[in-house]
């Protein structure tokens, strides 16, 4: 026989989903887990805020209560003193004999007829509601405020006339004027519970995110190529830990990548050498025997280029390959030599090489890569120039950029990106006679990487402008 389920008959497929999912979800959540703590937290809140909506108006003792037998004492004992005061002095109107009560001091007596109309000159607003709210002699009231109690009816006769008498007296224990300040006020009584809960929102929900901001700058840094950030601790064993688990793991994977890819490329570099330079000697045999020709000039000419790009290669690698501290340098100590040779190499070209007195502020570097990427920006800019070379220097408080304009033919603006890529030449005609191997500022990009720092190209006011910012710290 088919076995009988309940759940096929009432549950529709959407929501049987729903529950699986549910459970793989709950099934999957530690008790500690993110999911666990902000389902908890928002629960929690919910049910204590809930709570004290609920329990508030049940701490307010202002509402009509049923009189105790001491209290039908003391209207007893109210109605007696006026009743005496009524039969010693006869003439006297009832407004007489209530504000000549002897009492007076502590309590007050307020009358009404029987319709419930005051026979008192005042009475407050409260004790007007009182006596609407509480009219029948059979059953008297009592009703508590911050500072008085209201009590009352008892009939009371006088001139053959029929009273409803009530009273007001100070109230034994004071209760909180706050707590009822707020129950008649219900928004304020929100706005209490809104300001109350805050705080510790913010505090639950700060906490909840912490590690997720501590990743996300970690997360930022490897985004700038830092892959030796350091991974912050987080030992919460929930989602976030194993988040951060996993994206250590993924920065090691592409370091080694990384690291593989770099070494592979330098070895091969390295090992183009050897053959090169047996090229080299089989060039120098060969013009020995058949003399200088313009095919063997050519492929001189060829391996000597070939040469120089492996030896830049070389060099692109160890920046990217070599593990090096940073120094903490002053700026005029670190540009005062590298200007002053570039003052002197565009000098030997015939053009002007310009730069502004150097501050004294401080910045980590790592010297030699930093030099080597502002020396290649002066080079291409002395190369390039028509006339004249300009340094501008500005320090804000977290960074330091070197800009390096020069006149002479701009970079297209499509290319201005372009330009960083190893072997980048703008047009191979115009750089063969300025002979670079297009390197050069791949390696500057990549000495300002490891900075944390980086470089862009402008073209600004008919002139080629290379930007360098370092960050001061770090
Ligand atoms: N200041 C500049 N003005 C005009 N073009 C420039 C300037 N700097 C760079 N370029 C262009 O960007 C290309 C790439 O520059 P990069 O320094 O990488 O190579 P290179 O100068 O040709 O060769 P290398 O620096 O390796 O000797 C250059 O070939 C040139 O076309
Ligand atoms: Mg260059």
């Amino acid at each position: 026989m088919k076995k009988f389920k309940l759940s096929n008959i009432f549950l529709s497929e959407k929501f049987k989903k729903l529950l699986i999912h549910w459970g793989s979800i709950t099934s999957r959540a530690p008790i500690n887990s993110m999911f666990v703590k902000i389902f908890l937290s928002f629960w929690f809140l919910i049910l204590l805020l809930t709570t004290i909506l609920i329990s508030f108006p049940l701490l307010d003792d202002r509402q009509l209560q049923d009189v105790t037998s001491s209290d039908l004492n003391d209207l007893t004992l109210v109605r007696e003193s006026l009743q005496r005061s009524a039969e010693l002095y006869p003439d006297a109107t009832i407004q007489e004999l209530i504000d000549n009560d002897p009492g007076t001091d502590f309590r007050r007596i307020y009358l009404t007829d029987l319709f419930g109309r005051l026979i008192n000159d005042k009475a407050p607003r409260k004790m007007r509601q009182f006596i609407l709210d509480s009219d029948s002699s059979e059953t008297p009231q009592k009703k508590i405020l911050t500072k008085l109690t209201y009590l009352g009816p008892v009939v009371f006769e006088h001139n053959q006339r029929t009273y409803l008498l009530y009273f007001s007296a100070p109230n034994q224990k004071e209760t909180l004027e706050v707590i009822e300040w707020l129950i008649d006020n219900p928004f304020l009584l929100l706005l209490t519970a809104l300001i109350i809960s805050a705080p510790i929102c913010a505090i639950l929900a700060w906490h909840l995110t912490q590690p997720l901001r501590q990743l996300q700058e970690v997360a930022h840094l490897v985004a700038q190529g830092e892959l030796n950030t350091r991974f912050p601790t987080i030992k919460n064993s929930d989602e976030i830990e194993k988040l951060a688990n996993s994206m250590q793991l993924m920065v090691l994977f592409l370091k080694n990548m990384l690291n593989n890819q770099q070494r592979l490329l330098s070895d091969i570099s390295h090992e183009l050498r050897s053959p090169l330079t047996r090229l080299g000697l089989a060039l120098a045999i060969s013009k020995k025997h058949f003399g200088e020709s313009k095919d063997l000039l050519r492929i001189e000419l060829e391996t000597k280029r070939i040469e120089s790009m492996l030896t830049e290669v070389l060099n692109l690698s160890r920046i990217q390959l070599t593990p090096v501290q940073k120094e903490r340098i002053a700026l005029n100590e670190f540009l005062e030599e590298l200007f002053l040779d570039a003052e002197f190499e565009a000098n030997e070209y015939g053009k002007i090489f310009t730069y502004p007195r150097l501050s004294t502020v401080k910045i980590n570097l790592y010297p030699e890569f930093a030099y080597r990427a502002i020396e290649n920006v002066i080079r291409n800019a002395i190369k390039y120039a028509q006339h004249k070379i300009n340094v501008k220097i500005s320090i804000t408080v977290l960074t330091i950029i070197v800009s390096i304009e020069n006149d002479g033919p701009l970079i297209p603006e499509s290319e201005l990106k372009n330009i960083f890529r190893p072997f980048y030449r703008l047009s191979e005609a115009r750089e063969r006679e300025t002979g670079g191997e297009g390197l050069g500022l791949s390696i500057a990009e990549n000495a300002m990487f490891k900075h944390g720092g980086k470089i862009w190209a402008e073209n600004i006011d008919n002139k080629v402008c290379m930007h360098l910012q370092f960050p001061r710290y770090g």
